[in-house]
Order: structure tokens, then C-alpha cells, then sequence
């Protein structure tokens, strides 16, 4: 027993660094306390630094990662979606350029029977955030109260909306730290941070987006299966039915990047339009959403064709007190990049389209940051497109023409034109699809 300030501590936070340091496994009561006492400040920041680092550099084993979740999801409230009428489920994916499926999936998968609530945050470097996407509809608004959240599940269906403060808020302290001390990519850290906010919310099931590419948080394959894998166990043991994709993010989503260009192409799939790869991926992660819910006798693409996700869309948006039918904000300024030869596209390089968008305007660098709403990245052709000479390949909007040179930097080298389709090869979307065994 240690003694801090008058209380008596279970442990003292140097001999638990030193054990992971030492490539130990860290027990359970070990792992209890140590984000207890994180979240009353026993122990201290840098402490937590080191102790982070050391699971960076040697790993935690399936029950200590297990309990690190339980443990963060113990800081804080756990939410409960019991008294609904119908099952939940809900996506979250991992990140990455023109990725706005959560817009037109969660009210898709409302309109099939199945609850939605989506916790979503606010974009920080080259990818984009949700909210600051329906941030661009006018008087949309992302802060909801608990009591309101569950409403709106009952009433529409489907809740797209900031994660209160109450839900593991060891996670929220601990991830400001990992930002600043070059340990967010610990794949022990990243799955606990995930799972413990999604396992807190209390859905159902759980259906994970994990990219891999460019564009993405995970550059390599391996490790974005480890990521997925980890993530699915968690899951899994906490009780919540959970599958994992794992997607391509090397080229970057459908046909846009930027906060009311990819509500605008939202709304196209919710028509029964929109590009083929978004609509392909929205209808593979609804199903599994809705199998998940145990629906998979319903198939949702036809919740597309006949309108009843868009009107899904329209009560969901009007509930938080958006108007659906308000015209979106469009930058101030554009500047169109041209094809420089005859022949077919065979790169876009997702990371880089990312960055552009993002020095446009479309995102933040600090999250205090404010967001342009139109700013972003629109292009006209995808890879495996022919294009021709002089033909507009991009489109970059901004309502502060400065930030076009950068951007234009950022896109240096990004795309490539070969004189035919034999330099081409297609690439799957959906690369692999991770389960419990
Ligand atoms: N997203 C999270 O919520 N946590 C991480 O650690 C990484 C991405």
C-alpha cells in the first residue's frame, strides 16, 4: 500500500511503468488502478507518457488490453438503449479522404428497422470529420443531451451527433497525450480508445471501417488486420456483436473531399444516385449492420430506390434542426486542375487529394481551428476513367484563394495518366472481411 497525499494507493505507478517496460504483463488490478488513478490525477501526465510508450514499443496481450477497455470505459457513464422498440447498431471507421459514408448509411439503415446512434467527431489533420460535414446544413446542430439522443432514436430512427464528455473520459486525457507524445499509433491504444467509447455507448452491434492505404490512419495491411482483429475481440467479449471490413483508403472516396461538397454527394446516394464506390460501400457495411441487428432477411438497397432513406435523411436532419431543403454553402472561390495528356487515370493518391482539401480549408489544424464549409476537393475522373487533353481532372474551392498554391503543392505528383488501360489494375474496395472465429 502507498500513501499519496493522505489516501493509500493500491500501487505505485513507477514499479507498473518499469513492468511494461520490462516486457511484464500488467495484471488486471494493476491496469484498474492505474486508469483510475489517471483520471484523479495520481498519476501524473508524464507518467502516463512513459507508460504509453513502453505499451508502444512492447504490446499487451488480449486480457490486458481487454481490461485497459474495461477500465476506461469504468471512467465514465455507460449509456443504455435497452428501453428502445427496436435493435441498434452502429459504424465507425477508422478514417479517411471523401469519406462520408456515415451520412447517407445511418439513415439508411434507419429506414430498415434498425436504430442508429452515431457518436461522431470533428475532423484534426488530412481526414474529415462527420460533424463538421453536417455542420455545413443550416442550423444543423451536433450537441444533443442524452434524453434528446434517445428521442430521436425512437422517434426517426437514426442520431448523428457529438460524443458527450461523460463517455470515457480516460480516453478523451489519455488521447490529447498520445497526440502530443508520438504514441497514438500503439495498436493496444487505438483499439482500447475505440472499442471503450463504443462498448460505453451501449449499441447492439458494431460494425468497424477499417482503412488501409495512403489515406489512412494504418499505411500496411498487416497492421490494419491486428487493428481490426484486436478491435473485433474487444467487441466480441464485451458482448457486442462486432465485424470488421477492412477498405481500401489509397484512393480517396467517390468523387469529393470538403464538408458541404460530400453532404451534396450524401444526398445523390440517398437519391439513388452518387458514385458507384460510395454506394458500394454504404450497402456492404449496412448489411452487415443490419445482420448484426439480426435483420438480414432485408436488403437495403432498396431503401435507396424508393425514397425511404431519403426521407429517413430529411426527419434526421430536421431533428437536430437542420433544414434539408436549405441551399449548402459554396466557397467563394475555384481553380481547376486540367489533364496534361490523353490516356487513362491510373493513380489518385488519397493522402495527398486529403492534405489539399485540407490546406483548401476544409480542415483544422489545432481542433479550436474553425472549418469552411464549401473549401475542399472535387475531382472529375477516377482511376481506370479515360481522360483527354485539357479536360478539368480537379476542382479545388476556397474562399481564401491564398491557400491555393499550397494546396496545388500538396497535390505535386498525386495522379498519373498512362497512354492506355494495360498500366491500369483495378483494385478491390473491399479487401477482407474480419469476424469472430
Ligand atoms: N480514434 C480514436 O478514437 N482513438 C484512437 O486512438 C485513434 C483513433
Amino acid at each position: 500500500m502507498r500513501l499519496d497525499g493522505g489516501v493509500s494507493e493500491s500501487f505505485d505507478t513507477v514499479d507498473i511503468i518499469r513492468a511494461k517496460r520490462d516486457r511484464q504483463e500488467l495484471t488486471s488490478e494493476q491496469i484498474a488502478w492505474t486508469i483510475d488513478a489517471y483520471t484523479r490525477g495520481v498519476v501524473a501526465d508524464e507518467q502516463m507518457s512513459a507508460l504509453a510508450m513502453a505499451i508502444l514499443l512492447n504490446g499487451m496481450n488480449r486480457r490486458e488490453i481487454g481490461d485497459w477497455t474495461a477500465a476506461m470505459i469504468a471512467s465514465g457513464e455507460r449509456m443504455d438503449f435497452g428501453s428502445l422498440s427496436r435493435p441498434t447498431a452502429d459504424k465507425h471507421s477508422t478514417g479517411g479522404v471523401g469519406d462520408k459514408i456515415t451520412l447517407p448509411l445511418a439513415p439508411l439503415v434507419a429506414a430498415c428497422g434498425v436504430a442508429v446512434p452515431q457518436l461522431s467527431g470533428r475532423g484534426l489533420g488530412h481526414t474529415g470529420g462527420t460533424l463538421d460535414k453536417l455542420e455545413s446544413i443550416p442550423g444543423w446542430r451536433a450537441d444533443l443531451s442524452n434524453e434528446e439522443m434517445l428521442a430521436q432514436l425512437e422517434d426517426v430512427g437514426a442520431v448523428i451527433c457529438a460524443a458527450g464528455s461523460g463517455l470515457a473520459p480516460a480516453d478523451k486525457r489519455l488521447y490529447a497525450l498520445r497526440d502530443v507524445t508520438g504514441t497514438v499509433e500503439a495498436i493496444p491504444l487505438i483499439a482500447s480508445s475505440i472499442m471503450s467509447k463504443k462498448i460505453a455507448e451501449g449499441t447492439g452491434a458494431l460494425v468497424l471501417d477499417v482503412k488501409v492505404g495512403s489515406g489512412a490512419f494504418m499505411k500496411d495491411r498487416d497492421q490494419a488486420t491486428e487493428l481490426a482483429r484486436t478491435m473485433v475481440e474487444l467487441g466480441t467479449d464485451a458482448g457486442v456483436h462486432t465485424v470488421a471490413l477492412l477498405t481500401d483508403m489509397s484512393v480517396p472516396l467517390g468523387l469529393t473531399a470538403g464538408n458541404a461538397l460530400e453532404v451534396r454527394e450524401s444526398v445523390e446516394v440517398l437519391a439513388g444516385g452518387g458514385p458507384a464506390d460510395v454506394v458500394e460501400l454504404t450497402l456492404a457495411l449496412a448489411r452487415e449492420m443490419l445482420a448484426g441487428a439480426g435483420k438480414d432477411d432485408i436488403d437495403p438497397a432498396d431503401a435507396l430506390t424508393d425514397g425511404r432513406a431519403m426521407d429517413a435523411w430529411r426527419a434526421m436532419i430536421s431533428a437536430q434542426g437542420g433544414d434539408p431543403d436549405a441551399e449548402l454553402p459554396r466557397a467563394a472561390e475555384t481553380q481547376q486542375v486540367t489533364a496534361d495528356a490523353d490516356g487513362v487515370l491510373t493513380r489518385l493518391d488519397a493522402f495527398q487529394v486529403g492534405v489539399a482539401a485540407w490546406r483548401l480549408g476544409a480542415g483544422r489544424a489545432r481542433k479550436e481551428d474553425p472549418v469552411q464549409a464549401g473549401a475542399g476537393v472535387e475531382w472529375h475522373a477516377r482511376p481506370g476513367d479515360a481522360v483527354q487533353v485539357g479536360q478539368p481532372l480537379l476542382t479545388l474551392h476556397t474562399d481564401t484563394p491564398d491557400r491555393f498554391d499550397r494546396a496545388l503543392e500538396a497535390l505535386d505528383g498525386a495522379w498519373q495518366i498512362a497512354p492506355d488501360h494495360t498500366a491500369y489494375t483495378s483494385s478491390a474496395l473491399i479487401v477482407d472481411r474480419i469476424a469472430a472465429p
